[in-house]
């Protein structure tokens, strides 16, 4: 019902460190899996509070848990808005945060939504569909150096700038609106020779996670969460993030180490834990997730 699979789903309850009694924050909420794990450790005035930017999967959640027998609250908004969502519902502080980052399955399979390369549909990629910009503003309207440099930067392409070209040819003609189109566009752009998928990934790829985490300024809340949680934490709570690619753990990496040396946290663990052979073969979305843990002095 609910085709999502929860990733590291222990690896979180453990490294949470979770008090019966306590508070604690899913920031990425989805439709609820970690969070119904969290909810079982609960007791007595044990708490949740869950966030999610898509209205449409938090309502997914509140379904799944409405029999919990526990407190939970679901804010629909920003995990980078935790101090005010906390402020709302009368909290200052909270015993941990897990943050489980990217997509849901869920978003990717509505193909409507525009996240798939593969599913024909407008390019829209907003996580919130109450934001204005989509990812078909972005390609039709940055200049050709904006699109190289984003593409570069936040798909790690080595072949943005041929592609931003390509795209920029193209436009010409007409509005590049469609998922498909792109996909195409790209493919053509890439040297076949260096075509990724002759190993694994689709050539559009890269493209398609730049194009999504500019959108959705996914590294802009990323940055904005981890210089304010330490203040929402009570002391010996914990955060725990997972990441599913370099920018994102490279943040995660070098924040927890600049916060470690300043004293501000303890990390928990050395070097980011990934999904066992088994739980990979399972759910091959889990292949690149990696989790880190820090701890509130
Ligand atoms: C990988 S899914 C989480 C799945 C969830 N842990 C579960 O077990 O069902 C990521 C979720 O985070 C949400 N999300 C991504 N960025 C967000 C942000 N900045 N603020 C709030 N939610 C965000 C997405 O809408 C998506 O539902």
């Amino acid at each position: 019902m609910y085709p999502h699979r929860p990733v590291l789903v222990e690896e979180v309850l453990t490294h949470l460190s979770i008090r019966p009694e306590g508070a604690y924050v899913d920031g990425t909420m989805g439709s609820g899996g970690h969070a119904e794990a969290i909810l079982g450790r609960l007791h007595g005035g044990g708490r949740l509070i869950g966030v999610d930017r898509d209205a449409q999967i938090l309502a997914l959640a509140k379904e799944r848990l409405q029999g919990s027998d526990r407190r939970v609250d679901f804010c629909h908004g920003n995990y980078a808005d935790l101090k005010r969502h906390l402020d709302v519902l009368g909290l200052e502080k909270v015993d941990g945060v897990v943050l489980d980052l990217g997509l849901s399955s869920l978003q990717l399979d509505q193909g409507e939504r525009g996240f798939s390369f593969s599913k024909p549909a407008r390019l829209d990629m907003r996580m919130d569909p109450e934001q204005e910009l989509t990812a078909e503003d972005l390609v039709n309207d940055r200049s050709e150096q904006e699109l190289a440099d984003l593409i570069y930067l936040w798909g790690e392409e080595r072949f943005a700038r041929r592609i931003a070209r390509t795209i920029v040819k193209q436009r010409s003609q007409g509005r590049i609106t469609m998922t498909t189109e792109l996909a195409d566009i790209v493919a053509r752009a890439v040297p076949s020779r260096g075509h990724a998928w002759r190993g694994r990934i689709h050539p559009a790829t890269r493209t398609f996670q730049a194009l999504r985490i500019a959108v959705n300024q996914e590294l802009d809340h990323l940055k904005d969460f981890l210089a304010s949680y330490p203040d929402m934490l009570n002391p010996q709570g914990r955060v725990v993030v997972i990441s599913y690619h370099s920018l994102e753990d490279r943040l995660v990496k070098h924040t927890f180490r600049d916060q470690a040396k300043r004293g501000v946290v303890s990390l928990v663990v050395k070097r980011p834990l990934i999904p066992s052979e088994q739980e990979q073969q399972e759910n091959p979305r889990s292949r690149s997730a990696k989790l880190r843990v820090a701890e509130r002095l």
